[in-house]
């Protein structure tokens, strides 16, 4: 009889946004004439960039053409890509990374779960609590995490980092050394992040313990404040224990086209084996590439006109944001976040549960967010609201709250 891999079995429930989904689906079912606005999962609402969609229309043309038709992509991706993201992302921020340091992919939720695959089974992993579920239920699947405590929600081979109002959401040095480091700045869910200053601290502490840092740097396009860093690579050090995930989804509403990137820079090293090849292997081995439309259309947001427009995009979010965020004070609310990214991370009222809020919020208001026990247990008590609405949306949904 074939076996399956244990390991799955061990996973708590189904995944956060497929629960949140279902919940929702079975409200609408029973309250059919209800007007839900969906502020839960961070999926965008604006429409393609006109530059975007041009690149798309162009590219798509070509494909129906033998002269330029365009078969599997190279490995890493397209030049014309990696070229645009090392100019744009990198050397314009003083950051000296290599075209071919960088892997294209579809998107930084495959590669955040895919990377610890590179990785040694016995590896000890360390996430902020509360953290982007993917990290930590991928390393259940491989069988790192050890024993599920269904009482304290944690598992016992993964050291938890809390992130809290008392610290200010800022996770500290574990006492216990982590091998491997998961950082998602600026953060979800918390919406908050840390200065340059404060991540160069955490560069160093990875290269002195012989940890590697797996960066999640895929709210980067809403940082607003100047001392913070838009690449890992800004901190001194950082080529040594740093793997950065990029994505399109949320700077440029790629969520359902699909466009990633990883940079492994050829200086991490495990003794003398180099994880850009030991990437580069497992790239090649398990992924086609990146549709050339969609790495076209990923083209397209580096270019002036598409530079611009992102920004636009990304502004009328963080309207959404401002609107959430005062919104939520005018009501009496403690709320955090929203000023480098776009999610508000807000304290539950009445000491409510963040699924009790979650059902009141739906029920009340039809409103929905995600609870913020969903993200870890330090996350209990919190509740999560995205800015990715559209603003018609954002704004009635506040007023429903206000006048709960
Ligand atoms: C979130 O809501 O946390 C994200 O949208 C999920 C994701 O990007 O996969």
């Amino acid at each position: 009889m074939f076996k399956i891999n244990e390991n799955y079995q061990k996973l708590p429930g189904s995944y956060l946004f497929s629960t949140i989904a279902k919940k929702v689906a079975a409200f609408t079912q029973a309250n059919p004439d209800k007007d839900i606005i969906r502020l839960g999962i961070g999926d965008v609402t604006q429409p393609l960039a006109p530059a975007v969609i041009e690149a798309m229309h162009k590219a798509v043309d070509e494909m129906g053409s033998a002269e330029t038709f365009h078969g599997y992509a190279p490995d890493l991706g397209y030049e014309f890509l990696r070229n645009a993201i090392v100019e744009h992302d990198y050397t314009s921020r003083g950051c000296d990374i290599a075209p071919d340091e960088i892997f294209v992919s579809d998107g930084a939720k495959s590669d955040s779960a895919n990377i610890q695959e590179i990785f040694g089974a016995d590896n000890k992993i360390a996430v902020c609590d509360p953290v982007y579920p993917v990290y930590v239920d991928s390393n259940v699947m491989s069988g790192r995490t050890g024993v599920y405590n269904a009482e304290t929600e944690t598992w016992s081979d993964v050291i938890y980092m809390p992130c809290t109002m008392e610290n200010g959401f800022v996770p500290e040095f574990p006492k216990e050394t982590p091998d491997m480091i998961y950082l998602c700045l600026p953060n979800n869910p918390t919406g908050t992040t840390i200065t340059k200053a404060k991540l160069q601290e955490w560069v160093d502490y990875a290269n002195r313990v012989g940890a590697v840092i797996i960066y999640d740097g895929a709210y980067e396009a809403y940082i607003s404040e100047e001392d913070v860093a838009h690449s890992i690579y800004e901190c001194e050090g950082a080529k040594t224990c740093a793997i950065e995930l990029k994505s399109f989804s949320k700077n440029a509403g790629f969520t359902g086209v699909r466009l990633g990137y990883t940079v492994v820079p050829k200086e991490l090293k495990c003794q003398d084996v180099s994880l850009h090849g030991m990437w580069a292997r497992r790239h090649g081995t398990k992924f086609n590439g990146a549709p050339y439309i969609v790495q076209r259309a990923g083209e397209a947001t580096y270019s002036k006109e598409g530079r611009a427009q992102l920004q636009e995009q990304v502004a009328y979010y963080m309207k959404n944001a401002a609107v959430i965020k005062t919104g939520l004070k005018d009501a009496g609310y403690t709320v955090f976040g929203g000023v480098n990214a776009p999610y508000i991370w807000l304290k539950t009222p009445d000491n409510m549960t963040s699924w009790e809020f979650f059902d009141y919020l739906l029920e009340r208001a039809n409103v929905v967010g995600t609870p913020g026990s969903g993200f870890g247990p330090s996350g209990e008590g919190y509740f999560r609201l995205t800015a990715f609405g559209s603003s018609e949306n954002t704004l009635a949904a506040i007023e429903r709250v206000k006048k709960l």
